[in-house]
């Protein structure tokens, strides 16, 4: 266990493995959230042109920048992302739109399979139907393994999902690895660890709902029993992550419809975590332990050996860093009016 900030590579190697995106047309789904915004910045700041697709863009949210153009949409929609594809030339697809939120899964599991497979099916189906698109990356998770025992999770073991999130991500998972096998797609898979990192609005998330709860001066709540272990990955190591596998998988064929895994070996729990958060912010405060967590899997760990090996991927940012840029974020945002 522990807070290891071990496994990270040195800076600079990332760059020869990113690819070059000045003047690519991509399609970013789901590009108001946590990973979307990251890898929209990144895709921007190498020149790309980024329609961000989401079904739920508010003007707070926008991203004004030059060469982003926000997309009201939902990926279950054929027509419209037929459209989209078609009239803005789209080269490049990141899908990434999902309903995240395990409790709201369990809660109502259909609308979650919705998002997530019929989102994932209709994406891919469009893809298909256009036949232009060269580069497609779908975003797994690494809760497509399901409970591996606390086993580090690899790209070759079984998807055995049993919780409905769980499941949706599996889904979306071999629907891509369906598509590319059968029909050639140029597809390939992401799994990522946890992500964290400054622009998650979702509060119920360990990070985000600490550091709000912090920052109000209020104990910080953990909905599992504190001892849930989890891979924590920062957001910008992710959205490289997303470039560096969309790129080889446009060169190189024999990457279609396969799956890696993406992380840190930053592994903590989530008492680890909290402890971790409050450190870094200088506060007294104490969690309180809930214990209302059901349907997740106790211990995860995730190698990223395979997308070491493979694609030359490296993690850049330690948790320390990791956590102070992203509670700065926070400061920040909360500090606004709106908030
Ligand atoms: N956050 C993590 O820890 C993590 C870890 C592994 C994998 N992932 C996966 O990475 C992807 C991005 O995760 P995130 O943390 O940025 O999630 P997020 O919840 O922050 O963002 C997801 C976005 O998708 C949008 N969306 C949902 N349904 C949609 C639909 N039908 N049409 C269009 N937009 C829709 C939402 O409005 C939201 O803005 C997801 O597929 C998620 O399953 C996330």
């Amino acid at each position: 266990m522990g807070g290891g900030d071990s496994a990270l590579g040195d800076m600079g190697m990332i760059d020869d493995t990113v690819g070059h995106w000045s003047g690519r047309r991509v399609l970013v789904t789901g590009a108001a959230g946590l990973l979307g915004r990251s890898v929209s910045t990144e895709l921007l700041d190498r020149g790309a042109n980024v329609l961000g697709l989401d079904i739920a863009w508010t003007e707070r949210d926008a991203v004004n920048a030059a060469g982003f153009t926000t997309v009201p949409g939902d990926v279950r929609d054929y027509s419209a992302l037929d459209t989209v594809l078609r009239e803005e030339h789209v080269d490049t697809v990141i899908h990434l739109a999902a309903q995240t939120l395990v409790g709201p899964a369990v809660e109502d599991p259909v609308t979650t399979f919705s998002h997530n497979a019929e989102g994932t099916w209709t994406l891919l189906e469009a893809c298909r139907g256009r036949g232009s698109v060269e580069r497609i990356v779908v975003a797994s998770s690494d809760k497509a393994y399901g409970d591996a025992g606390g086993r580090p999770y690899r790209e070759a073991m079984a998807l055995r999902p049993t919780h409905p999130y769980d499941s949706s991500k599996a889904m979306a998972d071999l629907l891509a690895q369906t598509y590319a096998h059968t029909y050639g797609l140029p597809v390939a898979i992401t799994r990522c660890a946890n992500l964290y990192g400054g622009g998650d609005l979702n509060w119920s998330r360990i990070v985000p709902g600490t550091i709000r709860s912090v920052l109000r001066d209020e104990s910080p709540e953990i909905r599992s029993d504190g001892t849930f272990l989890r891979d924590y990955l920062f957001v910008r190591d992710a959205a490289i992550a997303v470039l560096v596998l969309a790129d080889a998988v446009g060169r190189r064929s024999e990457l279609r419809g396969q799956a890696f895994n993406f992380a840190a070996g930053q592994r903590l729990t989530a008492l680890e975590m909290v402890d971790r958060i409050l450190q870094v912010m200088r506060s007294t405060l104490r969690p309180t332990i809930l214990a209302v967590s059901r349907n997740e899997v106790p211990a995860q760990r995730v190698s990223a050996a395979r997308a070491r090996r493979e694609l030359g991927w490296r993690p850049q940012v330690r948790l320390a860093a990791g956590l102070a840029e992203t509670v700065a974020w926070y400061r920040a945002h909360l500090a606004r009016p709106a908030a």
